[in-house]
């Protein structure tokens, strides 16, 4: 019998990690990194506190297990704190970036980068893998860079590009426009949703399927990840309480002149999904349905396939 793949995930514990852990295929073991001092109860992976600024950790972790690849996916990921702490977020997303290299790099393990959509400037949507980058603020920035690295030191790589992302996070970790809005329509809460920000949503569950794709066949190079309908923020958080038949009159209008001092968000970043169509073999699903599928696991995740 062949011996069980071993995956690290950094930032396991996040949205993007979670929808990884409820699609990992039997008989993978999953290592999963996260920074804080805590554990999710329940988990299937082993959970590792390990800070991936710190260098000789990173190493040690890698000396420790041999990887079959690593979804790095750790970092600082809100764009506002990005923009408001630059050195703190350059420190945890490109230092740790540059260790996670490091070590993949020395043990030859595959690596898959996840950066974003925010290394469009949103004035040519839909973006192809190779569109130029024109980041608009300091975490798409930031990102850029982060692929540079990847791209320049690994001999074994791919970098994927999820765009805005929702489903059920770990409560330990930060909420997402689904979990954000559902909870504020819950309470009879008024909710202000900008219009004039176009993204194809994306269910962390069937993300987590395109990287067990990618885990599976390794391919090189860059992939989108993203789900079949293109909205603004606030036709999302209507469609979100049709679904979960809230009250979709709290929902307000309003465009992004509401919140002057928040980062600069690139205004339509579309991304095409033809490659993690035909590539991957994976079927962007519609907001509707990834919603509807939320609502469905609301009393815990199906059982996946193999290896
Ligand atoms: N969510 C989206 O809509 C979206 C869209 C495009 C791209 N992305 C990218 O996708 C990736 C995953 O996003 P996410 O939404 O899943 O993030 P998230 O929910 O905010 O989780 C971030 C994870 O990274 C860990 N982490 C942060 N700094 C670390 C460090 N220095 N060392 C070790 N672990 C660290 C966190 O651990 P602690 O909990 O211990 O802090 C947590 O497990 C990120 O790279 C993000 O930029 C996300």
């Amino acid at each position: 019998m062949s011996k069980p793949k071993t995956i690290l995930i950094t930032g396991g514990t996040g949205l993007l990690g979670k929808g990884m852990e409820e699609t990992a295929p039997a008989g993978c073991r999953i290592i999963s990194v996260h920074q804080r001092d805590y554990e999710v109860a329940g988990s299937k992976a082993k959970q590792l506190v390990l800070d991936l600024r710190e260098k000789r950790a990173v190493d040690r972790l890698f000396e420790k297990h041999r990887f079959d690849a690593v979804v790095h996916a750790a970092g600082i990921a809100s764009v506002d704190y990005v923009e408001r702490h630059y050195a703190e977020s350059l420190e945890s997303n490109l230092v740790g970036t540059l260790n996670v290299c490091s070590a993949a790099r020395r043990a030859g393990t595959h690596l898959i980068y996840v950066s974003t959509n925010a290394v469009f400037d949103g004035t040519r949507a839909p973006y192809k893998e190779n569109d130029p980058l024109r980041p608009v603020n300091k975490y798409g920035r930031i990102k850029v860079e982060c692929e540079r690295l990847v791209a320049e030191t690994q001999a074994a790589f791919t970098i994927m590009r999820p765009i805005l992302m929702y489903g059920w996070n770990h409560p330990v970790t930060r909420p997402n426009p689904a979990t954000w809005i559902y909870a504020k329509l819950l309470r009879g809460e008024t909710v202000e949703l900008v219009d004039d920000v176009t993204e194809n949503p994306l269910y962390n569950v069937q993300c987590g399927e395109a990287l067990w794709a990618m885990v599976r066949r390794k391919p090189s190079g860059i992939f989108h990840v993203a789900g079949k309908d293109a909205m603004n923020r606030w036709k999302f958080g209507v469609t979100l309480a049709k679904v979960f038949g809230l009250d979709a009159g709290l929902i307000k209008r309003v465009t992004s002149a509401r919140f002057p001092d928040i980062a600069k968000r690139p205004p339509n970043t579309i991304l095409s999904t033809r490659r993690m169509e035909t590539e991957l073999g994976v079927k962007p699903m519609t907001l509707a349905d990834g919603l509807e599928a939320m609502k469905a696991s609301m009393h815990g995740p199906k059982t996946p396939g193999k290896c």
